[in-house]
């Protein structure tokens, strides 16, 4: 076996945990066409194919357009129990043992989907995930950064009476112009209620916005955070406290935050002591899942067997796992 192969058959193998994933992002085609017919929504597409070859995208508002267009399919609990549950199958696939999954109920909210319909479409999926399959998983709720602060408080207030089931709270949607200042307040509640918090920063982002989503955001993990590297400041804090950054390659080739996934600054990441590792973001979009990430992002900058260790490591380590769990998982990698 040669040292490729030899890499490839090792991440197949090995437990890895996900903790970049929007839910409403593993919409397959198919279940999107299979749900407009069952819910009787419209979408702009005759057929499957029609929908793959519309994801060209040129930035992160190009593909939000079509990703929120998309979502509109999901009307029903079942609907989105039966997206989860087909996550979890790839999961199962890709040997994913925990993952860690965003949602954004503002997105469902406005189509009069009510929020205890998306969570518990999700939880259920997620309930028998763990009793089948033996795969764990937290739930992270994301704010949109394109809405106004009001409506962000608003699906706070109704995560509160979901405790048991979302351990977090998170910031996607477009991230220029929409600075992490905006959300300060937002996120002194949602820690006083008790959520961890995380953030897209950096995707496209400047690094100022990663600065901020740690001082005042006060978040466990940097979403992204690939434009760090152009902060040496920011480079030496990130290391110094070991900061996990959810690295998504094929997504930022996707979406032109590189132009190749050879020009990916991944591997300068870990070079730095970085605590990098790989997730797939929105992969029914994207082209692929974890272990295709993984795959195609070793080959691309010739990783060697070390670094996607270490990769799944940080993974693991990052998590909302408690710590007799990750030493369990860490153990089996090695
Ligand atoms: N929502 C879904 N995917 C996203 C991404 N990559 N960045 C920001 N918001 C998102
Ligand atoms: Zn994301």
């Amino acid at each position: 076996m040669n040292n490729f192969e030899s890499i490839i058959q090792f991440i197949n193998q090995s437990p890895k945990t996900e903790l970049h994933l929007h839910i409403e992002g593993s919409l397959e085609p198919e279940l999107m066409f299979k749900l407009s017919k069952r819910n009787k929504v419209e979408i702009p597409f005759k057929s499957v194919e029609e929908i793959r070859s519309a994801y060209n995208f040129t930035n992160l508002d190009s593909f939000l357009k079509i990703y929120y267009q998309g979502s509109k399919v999901l009307i029903n609990e079942e609907d989105f129990f039966d997206l989860t549950w087909e996550y979890i199958l790839r999961c199962k696939q890709d040997n994913i043992v925990h993952t860690e999954i965003f949602f954004d109920p503002q997105s469902h909210l406005p189509r009069g989907v009510s929020f205890d319909t998306v969570i518990n479409g999700i939880h259920k999926a997620l309930k028998k995930a763990k009793d089948e399959f033996n795969i764990s998983s937290k739930i992270i709720m994301c704010f949109l950064r394109h809405l106004d602060e009001e409506s962000c408080f608003d699906v706070l207030n109704q995560a509160c009476n979901h405790k048991d089931k979302i351990i977090g709270v998170g910031l996607d949607s477009s991230e220029k112009g929409n600075p992490p200042s905006k959300f300060k307040r937002l996120f002194e509640k949602a820690i006083a209620e008790g959520f961890l918090t995380v953030a897209h920063a950096g995707e496209e982002g400047p690094p100022e916005y990663i600065w901020d989503s740690l001082n005042l955001l006060k978040i466990k993990r940097v979403d992204h955070g690939v434009q760090c590297l152009n902060d040496e400041k920011l480079v030496e804090k990130l290391v110094k406290d070991q900061i996990p950054l959810t690295v998504c390659p094929l997504s930022n080739v996707k979406l032109c935050v590189f132009d190749k996934l050879e020009n990916h600054n991944l591997k300068k990441m870990l070079d730095k002591g970085l605590r990098v590792m790989v997730n797939s973001d929105d992969p029914a979009y994207f082209g692929g899942y974890l272990n295709k990430n993984l795959i195609e992002t070793s080959k691309a900058l010739n990783l060697e067997l070390l670094d996607v260790k270490k990769l799944i490591e940080n993974s693991f380590k990052s998590s909302f796992l408690n710590d007799e769990d990750k030493k369990k998982w860490l153990k089996k990698i090695n």
